[in-house]
């Protein structure tokens, strides 16, 4: 469960996120969509505690932002741009280590489980870094499973995969979904996430602008909800 009140985003005088209210219970599966330049990713980060809030409250799973990095970080994945993942070990050397960081036992089977599910069973040994960036991609996301975690958070997963790959990662999330894990994804591919999602939530200059449960879409579907979105003016904390 995520829980952000007010959250503010400052870099030096820019101000990025301007009061975001965000509540996600256990088990939904929100789409966070927005133009280049919305925030998306820096709130992502904000919620995966590789950045601090200026402002505001942010709290998973009962857990307090920064303050309580730790115990947020054990229970929550992770799939960024950045990949995250060590060059000079190979794919399942990789996730062997993620595994240990976490405090698991019996990786074996979790390890081979997981390479497979992403499609990299054959490539289990080769080092990381003569991966492509797709491979790097695929991994990246068995990575953030790796300790099966209660809240999963994606920022463009689909960006840089190719169509069976995307249709792989759709899979994994809709079983991770079915599991009543928590899924926070930015997209800009609104059919996908339409497909996917059980909220869509629309970030525009820094404010969440709307947001509207999947079965309460207009009968036009997501697009049209987001290009009305984007048009109406910021309503919600803005600065
Ligand atoms: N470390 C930083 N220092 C200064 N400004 C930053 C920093 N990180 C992000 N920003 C600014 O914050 C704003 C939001 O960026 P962010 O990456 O969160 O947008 P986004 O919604 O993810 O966009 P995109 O759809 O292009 O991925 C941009 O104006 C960006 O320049
Ligand atoms: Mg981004």
């Amino acid at each position: 469960m995520i829980e952000v009140r007010r959250l503010v985003k400052r870099f030096g005088l820019k101000t990025v996120l301007r009061g975001v209210d965000f509540h996600v219970e256990q088990g939904e599966f929100v789409a966070l969509l927005g133009p280049n330049g919305a925030g998306k990713t820096t709130f992502l980060r904000i919620l995966a505690s590789l950045a601090r809030p200026t402002l505001g409250e942010v709290r998973i799973n009962g857990y307090l932002l920064p303050q309580q990095a730790a115990a947020v970080r054990q229970r929550l994945g992770v799939v960024s741009h950045l990949p995250l993942l060590y060059g000079d070990l190979t794919a399942e050397e990789n996730l062997r280590f993620y595994g240990r960081l976490y405090g698991l036992d019996g990786l074996d089977g979790r390890v081979s489980e997981l390479l497979a599910r992403v499609g990299l069973a054959e490539r289990r040994r080769d080092l990381v870094r003569t991966f492509s960036r797709g491979m790097q991609q695929r991994l990246a996301i068995g990575r953030a499973l790796i300790h099966q975690p209660d809240v999963l958070l994606l920022d463009e997963p689909h960006t840089g995969l190719d169509q069976d790959a995307c249709e792989m990662l759709d899979t994994i999330l809709r079983d991770v979904a079915a599991q009543g894990q928590t899924v926070v994804m930015t997209s800009h591919d609104l059919a996908r996430a339409e497909d996917l999602a059980t909220r869509f939530d629309v970030l525009s200059r820094g404010v969440i602008v709307a947001s509207a449960a999947a079965q309460a879409l207009p009968p036009e579907g997501l697009l049209s909800f987001y290009r009305q979105a984007l048009r109406a003016p910021a309503q919600k904390g803005a600065a």
